[in-house]
């Protein structure tokens, strides 16, 4: 798919813009706060209704506006169509979005702050496969909904200190709950990670080529969901599991397993990319974690995904630039941007200054 124009107002350091990008590669190059990540944003709310670096609806708008607006066209073989996406306060204070989404609209989109998928807290790793699972199952995000609800009633419940007999018939319809849409939950993370497996074989080792310190030993990387409920994390497995856990969760009082708990397993040579990998290494798969999205989302959705690459490459060394750049080649529409101009690399040069934009 890809964005034919888009016209922007009030956005961030945005007055009013007119852009009609390249079908294919888009290089947006400019100093630095000129607003080459602002433009990425602007792209991802046109597209999906939401910004990819925050969820504070508030930030959006120019400074001193109350409103912001993003209205363009998306085409993909099968026809086009324009979308309007307006950030606005509302009169009791709290921001709203409004506007329609086209239902094959998908972005791939990717900054440094990735890293943290590789090396932070599980918890970034969890919004990583729900955030791709959302893009590939459009249902995950209901479950996930539920599950908070239930999680917050049954923790609510469980810090009422009651004794196990009065708890028990309490937790019971809760942990019926917790069960269903839970194993429903951890069912489309282990397939939302099975599909990103087999890419992230394919293009981590493209990108790191013979580099001997970021190919690592025999070049194999492996990713694994890993459930706190067990091996399967199957309904059966986590309503043992739960059981189990009964004495702990009343001590502690909270829910001790769970979808809420589990982890994604990043590996490198069969040793954890986390604690074993180096800045480079962790680098490079945050970058191949995100283009491993790419296919699994165009088989899912039937059109290859926008890809808002937020000064990829700035990072990398020449020899897994040239190979990142040909891997991001063979997506369809691609946005770029860096602080140098990037001369040398092929597809239609931009210049961003000022919250404005020219071509180069
Ligand atoms: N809501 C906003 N209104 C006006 N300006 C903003 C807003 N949010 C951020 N900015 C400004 O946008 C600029 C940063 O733009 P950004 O796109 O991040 O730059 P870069 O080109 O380095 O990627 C900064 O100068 C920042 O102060
Ligand atoms: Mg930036």
């Amino acid at each position: 798919m890809q964005i034919g124009w888009v016209e922007i107002e009030d956005f961030r350091n945005y007055r009013t813009l007119s852009y009609s990008p390249a079908p294919s590669l888009n290089v947006l190059s400019g100093a630095n706060a000129q607003g080459k990540t602002n433009l990425l944003e602007a792209l991802a709310v046109l597209l999906t209704g939401r910004s990819f670096r925050t969820t504070k609806l508030a930030e959006l708008p120019a400074w001193g506006t109350e409103t912001t607006s993003v209205h363009g066209e998306i085409r993909r073989t099968e026809g086009s169509r324009t979308l309007r996406r307006t950030i606005q306060r509302r009169q009791d204070g709290a921001w709203q979005s409004v506007g329609e989404d086209a239902e094959w609209a998908r972005v791939v989109a990717f900054g440094w702050q990735d890293l943290e998928i590789v090396n932070g807290a599980p918890q970034a790793r969890r919004n990583f496969l729900d955030g791709f699972a959302l893009r590939l199952y459009p249902t995950h995000r209901a479950a996930l909904v539920r599950y908070r609800q239930v999680l917050a009633r049954r923790n609510f419940l469980l810090q009422q200190r009651l004794a196990e007999p009065v708890l028990a018939p309490r937790l019971a319809p809760w942990d019926e709950q917790l069960v269903t849409v839970g194993a429903e939950v951890i069912d489309r993370r282990r397939r939302a990670a099975a599909a990103l497996q087999t890419e992230l074989a394919r293009i981590y080792p493209a990108l790191a080529g013979a580099d001997p310190e970021l190919a690592g030993g025999r070049h194999k990387v492996e990713i694994r969901y890993r459930a706190a409920s067990g091996e399967t994390g199957d309904g059966e497995e986590l309503a043992r599991a739960l059981a189990a856990a009964r004495r702990a969760e009343m001590r502690r009082g909270q829910t001790l397993v769970g979808p809420h708990r589990d982890d994604l397993a990043i590996e490198l040579d069969a040793r954890d990319a986390r604690a074993f990998g180096s800045r480079g290494q962790q680098r490079l798969l945050a970058l191949a974690l995100r283009l491993a999205e790419v296919l699994p989302i165009t088989d899912a959705v039937g059109t290859v995904p926008v890809l808002l690459l937020d000064d990829a490459l700035s990072e990398l060394d020449p020899e897994v630039r040239r190979h990142a750049l040909r891997e991001v080649e063979s997506a369809e529409q691609v946005f770029l941007t860096s602080p140098e101009p990037l001369a040398r690399v092929d597809g239609v040069h931009w210049i961003v200054a000022q919250g404005g934009i020219a071509a180069a």
